[in-house]
């Protein structure tokens, strides 16, 4: 058990906030700054203690902010560079820090560098991104090998001006960056780390942190999709060989000379032994990851219709990846994140547990509880404090905003000329697990368009907002959001166990109800433990004791009903206080 310390970033909780749908200060229908900046109050009245705030900055917006154009600017949609200036100094006098997003592995095909580098294969920047000459089939132009890019398609793109392909791992719009370059490294840190850093910010999410480093032969991915074109290649791009070098450079150039920089990095497909080498702290590269095998499960693999299906999963393979991303601490130097949401996940509710009415808060609050007693730094997402749920069946193609999800249907429309069930096959994925899902506006009260706006939402609002929404849950006593401020205080309270704790799953092979400990054996907590139960289940569930804590005494800490009894009933949750 590693030792707590005072790192802000490990005892803060934080809320993501995905700028375009949070909230709306002048009526132009996309949110912005000051509109963040109006709700800090109600942030700091939640308990959270550091904002990262998605992509801001200027931006074609092709990929909503992750393709930048202009690191040292602010997007004019969403506000000025002096707004940001604010929010900044506001976060400080409320005692939050605040994180940015740091997207890095690529930039726009807008951003002046790429504008150069496009130009000929002899000016400046001709090598910052990654050209690559066609491959030559019959006399038939083809890219340079077949990778897929993660958005779909080939990974390469066409410049006719300079007679070369460029990589692009994610939409052709977003053209990786060749980090292999020195000059490319120190121009990043300049310009999109010390910039930043200079003007007050306390750290950085950090996107697609472990895809800089390629397999720089560029060799074809083995074909394992049948009777595809690109094949999957994250043999060739993820975790590559340079990575922790330039993260220990990147460390040790720039961020040491700003004291305690939070480095929170997005770590996809790496296995907990990886994920060790850039977080265990004496390899000083990220402080903390995002471990993504919680929310990929049940897979999410494959082109066109596969794009978005997902099987469903059973609660012991649940366990399993928290437990994956409990263990991350354990008798480590390493750091992690709790998380069920974020930009690029659909809504915890539909996806873990239940979006039925008639539970619908009840299981918010349990996966407040399930959330409020793990360890590492807390993560909330916009919306997720109120339970806000998943697009409603009845939405059809025409409100579906992001490339990825447009380019996974259409490529299903293509390869089956339009037959009607496979598009409805392609939209009941898409309404399963899409990135839309999370970015419907957020609902502030009941008023028109829920109080996101007073102009026209840029996405339709999600219909349920009359039912759920931060004004009636403010008012009401036992509403999700007035759960999870008692759950963080909560969770502050008892932070040597909540957050620093050593996490046990005691009924792992249960498929309905989720029963852990919490444990600390130092600092005046080694008789105490946090015992909690949960159930993900419509029907009542018998408690599963763990042998310890039978016949002890038990303080109620907090509950999703008032007066738990002998058993479960339906998406209870409860934590005690165990005395050993
Ligand atoms: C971000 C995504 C984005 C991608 C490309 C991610 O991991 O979270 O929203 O599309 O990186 O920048």
């Amino acid at each position: 058990m590693s030792a707590p310390t005072p790192n802000w970033w490990k005892t803060g909780t934080a809320y993501q906030v995905w700028p375009a749908s949070y909230k709306d200060s002048n009526g132009d229908g996309i949110g912005d700054i000051q509109g963040l900046i109006s709700t800090l109050p109600y942030l700091k009245k939640l308990g959270i203690d550091i904002v990262w705030l998605s992509p801001m900055y200027k931006s074609p917006q092709k990929d909503f902010g992750y393709d930048i154009s202009d690191y040292q600017d602010v997007d004019p949609q969403f506000g000025t560079l002096a707004d940001l200036d604010e929010l900044i100094k506001k976060c400080h006098d409320m005692g939050m820090k605040l994180l940015l997003d740091l997207v890095i592995n690529h930039t726009s095909d807008q951003h002046k560098w790429f504008l150069e580098s496009k130009k000929d294969k002899t000016n400046e920047k001709a090598d910052w991104y990654i050209w690559r000459d066609a491959k030559m089939v019959d006399g038939k132009r083809h890219p340079p090998n077949n990778w897929r890019s993660i958005f779909g398609g080939s990974a390469w793109e066409w410049v006719e001006e300079r007679g070369q392909y460029y990589l692009h791992l994610f939409v052709p719009e977003q053209p990786d960056l060749n980090w292999e370059l020195d000059e490319v490294r120190q121009a990043i840190y300049r310009e999109a780390i010390s910039f930043w850093l200079d003007r007050g910010v306390d750290g950085f999410r950090v996107d697609t942190c472990n895809l800089y480093s390629k397999n720089t032969s560029y060799p074809d991915a083995p074909i394992v999709l049948m009777g595809e074109e690109y094949q999957p290649a994250e043999a060739h791009f993820v975790n590559g060989p340079r990575m922790h070098e330039w993260l220990k450079e990147q460390r040790e150039q720039v961020l040491d000379k700003y004291g305690d920089v939070a480095m929170v990095g997005e770590l996809p497909g790496t296995d907990a032994a990886e994920v060790l080498k850039y977080v265990a702290a004496e390899v000083r590269e990220l402080s903390c990851v995002f471990d993504f095998d919680v929310v990929s499960l049940g897979g999410r693999h494959g082109a066109g219709v596969k794009k978005h299906q997902v099987h469903k999963h059973d609660l012991p393979s649940f366990k399993q990846a928290i437990g994956k991303q409990q263990d991350l601490t354990r008798g480590t130097t390493a750091w992690s994140t709790a998380f069920l949401e974020n930009h690029d996940q659909a809504r915890s509710l539909n996806r873990f547990a239940t979006a039925d009415p008639k539970y619908r808060e009840k299981a918010a609050k349990m996966l407040a509880t399930l959330l409020g007693c793990l360890t590492g730094t807390l993560f909330i997402y916009q919306g997720q404090e109120i339970g806000m749920v998943n697009m409603p069946d009845s939405w059809g193609i025409e409100e579906i905003k992001d490339p990825d999800s447009l380019n996974a249907y259409h490529d299903v429309m293509h390869r089956h000329d339009g037959e009607p069930l496979w598009l409805e096959k392609a939209m009941a994925g898409i309404r399963r697990v899409a990135r839309d899902n999370a970015r419907t506006p957020v609902h502030w009260d009941s008023s028109k368009h829920g109080g996101f706006t007073t102009g026209e939402p840029w996405m339709r609002v999600h219909d349920l907002y009359p039912e759920i929404n931060v004004a009636d849950q403010e008012k009401n006593p036992s509403s999700p959001l007035n759960y999870w401020r008692k759950m963080i205080e909560i969770r502050q309270k008892y932070a040597e166990l909540a957050v620093f704790g050593d996490f046990e799953t005691w009924d792992f092979l249960e498929p309905d109800s989720f029963t852990f400990t919490k444990e600390n054996k130092s600092n005046g907590y080694e008789k105490k433990k946090l015992l909690t139960f949960l159930s993900f289940s419509d029907e009542v569930q018998p408690l599963h004791f763990p042998p310890d804590c039978k016949g002890k005494e038990m303080e109620l800490l907090i509950s999703n009903v008032d007066e738990p009894g002998k058993h479960l009933t339906p998406w209870e949750a409860r934590v005690y206080l165990v005395s050993l």
